[in-house]
Order: C-alpha cells, then sequence, then structure tokens
C-alpha cells in the first residue's frame, strides 16, 4: 500500500506548548508508595525517592505534572500532608479504598518535582470541599509570607513560595463515581465562585475548569456548555480526559482510537466557541487534556476492585497495565492527536507516570523499567518542538466497527523556525500490510535525516516485563530514503515512527 504527506513550514497549526507533555501523579495505589519514594531502596536518596525513577521521568521528558489526584483529591484534606511526617494522620482513602499516611505530601512532592525538572499542576478538592480550602491551599503555597497559612509553610521548612501557576478546580465532577458528584449547574457556580476567589489573590493563575470525564459520558456536550456557561470569564482551560482499550478483541477500532480523541477535542472546541459567541466573547477558552492514555478499566473493576470495612491497604497493586506494542502505536497516535489540535490543546497530561497505568514501572526493593509506551511519549517530547504543521496526507482507509472508515495513515508534523528542524509523527494501523509513504518535503530545503524511530513487532502483544525488561523497543527505521525533495519510508503493520529532520 502506499500514502502520500506533504509537509510545508508555511501552514502552521501553532505553537506546541511544553505543557502539552505533562505528566500526572496521583496518591493511587503503588505510584507514590514504592514507586516513586522508597526510602529502602538501594537508590533511594535522603528523603526516600527512588534515584532510578527519577532519571527514568527525566529521560521521558514531562513538562508539568499534576498533583495530587484525580478521584482522590476529591476526598483530600490538604492539611494533612504538610507539617511533622510522624504528626501526620492516616486517612481512609475512599477513591481507591486504600490507606493514605501521609508521608509524601506538598514539601516532599516539590522536593521532588525539583530533582525530575517538573512544574506542579495542582488540583483542589471541590467534591467534599470548597471555596475556603482552595483559598487555604493556595495561600499556603503561593503567598511568600506575614499570614498564618504562608508562616505555617515557613516553619515547615519551605521559605520561597511553591508558586504554583496551574490549577484544577476539582476533577471529573460529571461523573457518578466522583466523591461529591454534582450536577453541571452546581458544579458551574462553585467552580466560578472559587476561581473568582482564587484570582482575588493572585490574578495571574491559570486556571482549568472540569470539563467531560470522556466524550461517552451521557452528558457531554451539554456539561460543558453549561459549565463554561457559569465560568467563561473566570477560568483559561476546560479539561478533557479520554482512556482507551482493546475490546472484544476488535484491535482494528481500537488502532483507531484516536479518531475518537480528534473528535472529541473539536467538540469541546466548538461548544467552547459556541459559549463565547453566545456572550459576544472575543475570548478562547483553551484545552487541557490533563487524563488521557491506553488503560484497561475493566480489568481495574473486574480484577482490582479493593472491597471491605476490614480492608484499606496501603499502596496496593492497582492499575498496573502492562502495555503492548499495539497499546504503544495507539498511544502514540493519540500525541500525534494532541499535537494536530495544538492552537487549542495547550495543555496534557499523561495519566499516570510510575506503576498506575504508567510508562515507567518499578520492583520495590528491585529494578525500574520502560513500558512499550515510555518510548512514544521521550521521543515525542523531545523532537517534536516550534510549531505543529498542517498536513495534506492522503492514505489508503479501512473499515471498523466502531468509527466507520478511517485512514489507514495517520501523521503530524512540526517545525522549528529557530533550528530549522523538524520531525514527522507517523502511525500504520494496518494490521496486516506495511505503507509505503512518500512525504513531500521540498519546502522544507536542504534537509538530511537526522534520526528515524519506528516501534512495531511481530508479536504486537509483546510486552516489557519484570522478566524480560527490554523485550519491546523502537529501532532506526532503515528504509527511509531522500531524493530530490521527497523523504519515502515504509511503516511496517501496526507501528508508530518518528523522523527528524535537519
Ligand atoms: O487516572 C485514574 C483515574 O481516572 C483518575 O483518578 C480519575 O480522574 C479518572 O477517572
Amino acid at each position: 500500500r502506499s500514502a502520500h504527506l506533504t509537509v510545508d513550514p508555511h501552514f502552521s497549526v501553532g505553537p506546541i506548548q511544553r505543557r502539552l507533555f505533562g505528566g500526572f501523579v496521583e496518591h493511587l495505589g503503588r505510584h507514590v508508595y514504592d514507586g516513586i519514594y522508597e526510602p529502602g531502596h538501594p537508590t533511594a536518596d535522603a528523603c526516600g525517592f527512588r534515584a532510578d525513577v527519577v532519571d527514568l521521568v527525566k529521560e521521558l521528558g514531562v513538562s508539568t505534572i499534576r498533583y495530587p489526584g484525580g478521584n482522590f483529591v476529591s476526598g483530600f484534606r490538604w492539611e494533612d500532608s504538610v507539617g511533622p511526617r510522624e504528626e501526620r494522620p492516616r486517612r481512609l482513602d475512599l477513591a481507591w479504598h486504600s490507606t493514605e499516611t501521609n508521608e509524601v505530601g506538598l514539601h516532599e512532592f516539590s522536593h521532588w518535582l525539583e530533582k525530575v525538572g517538573s512544574d506542579l499542576m495542582m488540583a483542589v478538592n471541590l467534591g467534599t470541599r470548597g471555596t475556603l480550602e482552595a483559598l487555604d491551599l493556595l495561600e499556603y503555597s503561593n503567598v511568600r509570607g506575614g499570614t498564618t497559612l504562608s508562616e505555617q509553610r515557613r516553619a515547615n521548612g519551605r521559605d520561597e513560595p511553591f508558586a504554583v501557576e496551574m490549577w484544577c478546580l476539582g476533577n471529573e465532577m460529571d461523573g457518578p463515581w466522583q466523591l461529591g458528584h454534582r450536577s453541571a449547574d452546581d458544579y458551574g457556580k462553585i467552580a466560578s465562585q472559587t476561581a473568582k476567589a482564587m484570582r482575588q489573590v493572585d490574578p495571574s493563575l491559570k486556571l482549568v475548569v472540569c470539563g467531560s470525564s470522556s466524550a461517552h459520558m451521557p452528558t457531554f456536550g451539554e456539561w460543558e456548555r453549561v459549565v463554561l456557561g457559569h465560568t467563561y470569564d473566570d477560568i483559561d482551560y476546560i479539561s478533557c480526559h479520554a482512556y482507551y482499550e482493546e475490546r472484544d478483541g476488535d484491535l482494528g477500532s481500537f488502532l483507531a482510537s484516536a479518531v475518537d480523541m480528534d473528535g472529541f477535542i473539536e467538540t469541546v472546541v466548538a461548544t467552547a466557541d459556541h459559549v463565547g459567541a453566545v456572550r459576544g466573547s472575543k475570548k478562547k477558552i483553551e484545552i487541557s487534556f490533563d487524563e488521557w492514555n491506553v488503560w484497561y478499566i475493566d480489568r481495574f473493576h473486574g480484577v482490582d476492585k479493593i472491597e471491605g470495612i476490614e480492608n484499606w491497604p496501603v499502596a496496593p497493586r492497582l492499575l498496573e497495565d502492562v502495555y503492548s506494542v499495539a497499546d504503544a502505536v495507539v498511544f502514540g497516535n493519540l500525541m500525534i492527536s494532541l499535537l494536530k489540535h495544538a492552537d487549542r490543546v495547550t495543555s496534557a497530561s499523561l495519566a499516570q507516570l510510575v506503576n498506575v497505568i504508567a510508562p515507567i514501572m518499578t520492583e520495590p526493593g528491585g529494578p525500574a523499567w520502560r513500558q512499550t509506551t515510555f518510548f512514544p511519549f521521550s521521543i515525542t517530547s523531545r523532537l517534536a518542538q516550534g510549531e505543529a504543521l498542517q498536513l495534506k496526507l492522503e492514505s489508503p482507509t479501512y473499515e471498523t466497527k466502531v468509527y466507520g472508515e478511517v485512514s489507514l495513515v495517520d501523521a503530524v508534523a512540526t517545525f522549528d523556525r529557530q533550528s530549522g528542524r523538524s520531525a514527522v509523527f507517523l502511525v500504520n494501523r494496518s494490521q496486516d500490510e506495511a505503507v509505503t509513504i512518500t512525504i513531500d518535503i521540498a519546502a522544507l530545503g536542504e534537509v538530511s535525516v537526522l534520526e528515524t524511530h519506528t516501534l512495531s513487532d511481530d508479536d504486537v502483544y509483546a510486552k516489557n516485563t519484570l522478566e524480560d525488561r527490554e523485550r519491546v523497543a523502537p529501532r532506526s527505521n532503515d528504509s527511509v530514503s531522500t531524493d530530490a525533495g521527497e523523504l519515502t519510508v515504509t511503516l511496517p503493520p501496526v507501528s508508530w515512527t518518528a523522523i527528524a529532520l535537519g
């Protein structure tokens, strides 16, 4: 099969914000405890954070990290997580039916963020708490001194404010599973009130209001319209969350998951712009896609679920999906979708980072390793610089049960005007046929191929596991050739490819 693509730096979608390569750390399962934090581990620092995990997170290339949840945040009392560690309470975490020891809190997590070189994106609890507690956390975090809470932070060892710029106003408030779940109208009112109050403390904050937990929620679309009706002037971003998994052996539809993400983004943009038009507002709301990934949710409900009044484990093994090559190809395609919409998706957080639906896995006392999904993230984060480009793509199609006829190939390109470098990211969704694609790169001028990476395998379900940690890794694509302003590359079946030019 063959396909054709034209890359031209004159046609820009928009600048790529570094925040697009964000991550997410939730107090959930073995993410924090026995994940990033394991005091007894041979690589642990004086604070208990694993250096091998820090190295992998740095290699992954994550920018802003959302914290501390997720569903967890809707039952979280932030005060529990600061002050002398031995005095911190142990609490029931209702979201994940676990015990939260609060051994790692705001100060410790900030220390870890400094080690990995990422910024904090904080979520406030608007499920079981309200405006006042959000204001308290903001004062504790961002006010330099001279007030009770800011002085408390200083007494707790942090002289400088944490200076958190980006804040999520609750989490998935449209979901019936959420503690304090509300109607769009009720949530819109409290979100607006909280945003206004937080801006009275610091007008420069970047605020994210909760959109839908997926494009398949019964309230999707109407939720966004109503919530933005209340909050349009008060916030900067609306969130999107989406998880994909292969269902009923339908690999063809699963490989086309990015079609759903494209539609999700475009519908939220249209809804936000509709609300703006009705208000006669010139302001454009941006999207924070602050939870996205492949997640085998059915497995969580069937296998992992913890129950029983006597049963509240600390750091249980939860949501520890092991990702295949096919999962990584879908994952890489989701990143392509985010980049294609870089004009409006200006922030995103891969959910999550370590052990919990994560690109990085660890064993207590043992090694840390890269899942298959690690590679498309780290390579895209490193190579996608500058602006995302509009492409002209001609590709064969195939029929899917869920999305109808879809393109076999999906792609995005980026161009960095400063360095003159560009990158092309591609997937081939065919299960049995390679696709040879010719890419018209004449508009890029004299360029040569700097790097190629292709992730594929004869076994599309091959995985990296504790026993075989390096079974899957991308390799360079030797089929690449260039001639007279045209680049040709063969994409194996079920594959993800990145090509850097400069
Ligand atoms: O990422 C796992 C969970 O998925 C988060 O806690 C929640 O926000 C979402 O439903």
